[in-house]
């Protein structure tokens, strides 16, 4: 399997060094040998079609911040050129979210797509700003479109839902998405204040470059618009969703979700509205999670409320999603 990956930060260094450590179990259990034959990030570009060398990879990120000078030649090629230039089966999408004009991520799922690659994406953005386009578009193209690590990080939250719960109909669910306003939050109810907390987290590294998109609830809505699109087959984008994030929380609201055995989260829900916002939640509630953990409760028709409960960040765990939808991928191709 050919890969092109796009962005190499924490989550596209940690994909490689796990292709590198399963790299025989992949091939004795599954039969499937990933080639990384290009890789770019800010700075350049790297590529070989017969694949590119994992440590080497790794060690010229670590040693020069960009893969461009994985060659003697430095590779200065755009991430659209290489799309264009060279020849993969999967684009895997790892640049960062921003739900403005989600680009450049948007431009390399649409050209590797219109090339005839799958596409597995753990930017946002794309999916939270043309969901149901790009899904059309890989319909179109007769591609794959994955997503497990958009939502949940390595927590199979939308394979639970579309395969575990497969026949079932979903009538509604409610999540702590986004785990840094969890954290500020579960700081909160432990007597911190919003400021100190916030420069805790930040301090932790849980928060996004843009710390707006964890306290404004735009991660969470982005998570949101995916769930509803893939799990109640809504055709909804981010303005769809009323969003409200956790800067207006005081000690005041939280005081009185303690008195009624409750603490205040940013739940993301999908009942009749597609509502981002604080809200109390009983702590005897198993939705009620702390620190930078996620869960989801699903409601369905016969049978009842599940909570799934489990990190939803970090570079392994995601890099473990991506694997399993590459996995995912050779399966669907195997079978047509
Ligand atoms: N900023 C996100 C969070 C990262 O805190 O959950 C994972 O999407």
């Amino acid at each position: 399997m050919r890969i092109i990956l796009c962005g190499f930060g924490i989550v596209g260094q940690s994909l490689v060094k796990l292709l590198d450590s399963r790299a025989e179990d992949l091939y004795a259990k599954y039969g499937i040998k990933p080639r990384i034959v290009g890789v770019f990030d800010s700075g350049g570009s790297a590529t070989d079609p017969s694949g590119l060398d994992r440590e080497k990879l790794i060690y010229v990120k670590k040693k020069t911040k960009s893969v461009k000078d994985y060659s003697k030649s430095k590779n200065k090629a755009s991430g659209l050129e290489i799309i264009q230039n060279v020849d993969a089966d999967v684009l895997i999408e790892a640049t960062t979210s921003n739900y403005k004009d989600a680009e450049p991520g948007m431009a390399h799922i649409i050209n590797a797509m219109k090339r005839g690659m799958h596409v597995i994406s753990v930017n946002k953005g794309p999916l939270a700003l043309a969901f149901p386009s790009l899904m059309e578009l890989a319909t179109y193209n007769h591609v794959l479109l994955r997503f497990s690590g958009t939502v949940g990080g390595g927590t199979p939250i939308l394979n639970y839902a579309k395969n575990s719960l497969q026949g079932e109909r979903i009538t509604s669910f409610a999540g702590i998405l986004n785990g840094t306003t969890n954290y500020i939050l579960t700081n909160m109810a432990n007597g911190m204040s919003f400021d100190v907390a916030l420069k805790d987290a930040k301090s932790k590294g849980y928060v996004e470059a843009d710390e707006s998109l964890d306290l404004d609830g735009l991660d969470a809505a982005a998570k949101l618009v995916i769930l509803a699109n893939w799990v109640m087959d809504m055709k909804v984008t981010l303005p769809d969703i009323q969003c409200t994030g956790i800067r207006k929380v005081d000690f005041e609201d939280i005081k009185k979700a303690a008195k009624k055995n409750c603490a205040v989260k940013l739940v993301a829900s999908c009942n009749k509205d597609l509502i981002v916002s604080p809200r109390e939640i009983s702590l005897d509630d198993p939705l009620c999670v702390n620190g930078t953990l996620n869960a989801i409760a699903f409601t369905s028709e016969h049978s009842g409320t599940q909570t799934i409960i489990g990190r939803g960040a970090g570079g392994m765990e995601t890099a473990s999603s991506i694997l399993r939808d590459l996995l995912d991928i050779r399966k669907e191709i195997s079978r047509s």
